[in-house]
């Protein structure tokens, strides 16, 4: 195992240092952070920024104050407050989550990660998380900023993200968390590579480790992390109907698995569109782009249904803005409806 630039012990000990100095404070998941308000927030800031999670979080905790709350909840409600966050995945499992805590540990949350793991949509990084933020005890994490900011550090050129490099980058984090103080040192990683080793112009200046910084003191700042090769990822065509009734659209509710599961959205149809009537009109078109591809979608005007699947509902425009709806469908629907 590479050797640390410096003393195991002295990593943590800047690293609190400056946490507890420049490191943040007043997130709302700091105050009072039980393992439900932990949970919760570290789900919502897997794939979105800090500020766009905010007010998010904050209607959540005012929905569902609790985990028996989010437990007893009505998936359609779940989804509704999710909606604009993307990655619905997240809100299923969230609720999934609770159920299991209420239904499974008579509603208390284990007490160390391996129990933590057990819970479902709970991986490695969400345990250590739970385990530091709200019991203060030894749970080392690594996500992206941590990946960020060891990289530089220790100088390592394997690709994040990649099996090898990852399971380096977590062998660091096991040896480097201490076993006190764990909140502030789990906060001071995050804060690092928020605050500090930031993917575009670091501010390696005002950083408490430039001068043990393999990165920096070898002028590799904006070499490390090691990019991931570009993928071009595939454009699919999507072809969704627009059907109006008595002043009511038909939407329908998607299927929990695959993309904008549990949503409500246009009903979709698999036919080649050379299959529709000649005079069938284009109600308008958008685009999205997935992590694995781009959706180029049509919407089709047709004026009725044969037959309305178990999954469809009608829905007046009242109606249908209370839903939780993809983003892409409901700035159509707003556009269009
Ligand atoms: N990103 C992921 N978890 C975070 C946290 N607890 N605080 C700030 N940013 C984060």
């Amino acid at each position: 195992m590479t050797p640390f630039p410096f003393e195991i012990d002295s990593f943590a000990d800047t690293l609190l240092d400056w946490q507890k100095q420049q490191g943040r404070h007043d997130l709302p998941w700091q105050q009072d952070p039980t393992p439900y308000r932990v949970l919760v927030s570290e789900i919502m800031l897997q794939q979105t920024q800090v500020a766009t999670v905010i007010p998010y979080f904050e209607r959540w905790m005012n929905a569902y104050p609790s985990v028996q709350d989010l437990a007893a909840a009505e998936e359609d409600d779940v989804m509704a407050l999710w909606q604009g966050l993307g990655y619905y995945s997240r809100a299923r499992n969230l609720r999934k989550a609770a159920q299991y805590i209420v239904h499974e540990c008579g509603g208390s949350f284990p007490t160390d990660v391996e129990g933590m793991l057990e819970i479902p949509g709970v991986g490695r990084y969400t345990a250590g998380a739970i385990v530091s933020f709200a019991y203060n005890k030894r749970g080392p994490i690594v996500d992206g900023n941590v990946k960020r900011f060891f990289c530089r550090v220790f100088g390592i050129e394997g690709v994040p993200g990649t099996s090898a490099t990852d399971k380096l980058l977590w062998s660091y984090s096991e040896r480097l968390t201490p076993t006190q103080d764990n909140r502030a040192f789990a906060q001071g990683l995050l804060d690092m590579g928020a605050t500090i080793c930031k993917p575009k112009n670091p501010t390696c200046e005002q950083c408490p480790f430039n001068k043990v910084c393999i990165a920096n003191q070898t002028n590799r700042v904006s070499e490390l992390p090691t990019p991931k090769p570009k993928k071009t990822v595939p454009t699919k065509p999507g072809h969704y109907l627009w059907i109006e009734q008595d002043g009511k659209l038909l939407l329908e509710k998607r299927a929990k698995d695959g993309i904008w599961g549990a949503l409500w959205c246009l009903p979709q149809i698999h036919i080649d569109p050379a299959h529709l009537e000649k005079q069938t009109i284009t109600k308008g078109t958008f685009k999205h782009t997935f992590t694995h591809y781009k959706l180029d979608a049509t919407v089709w005007q047709i004026s009725n249904l044969g037959q309305q699947a178990t999954n469809q509902q009608w829905f007046s425009k009242e109606e249908w803005q209370d839903l939780g709806l993809p983003t892409p469908i409901r700035k159509f629907l707003q556009k269009h409806g």
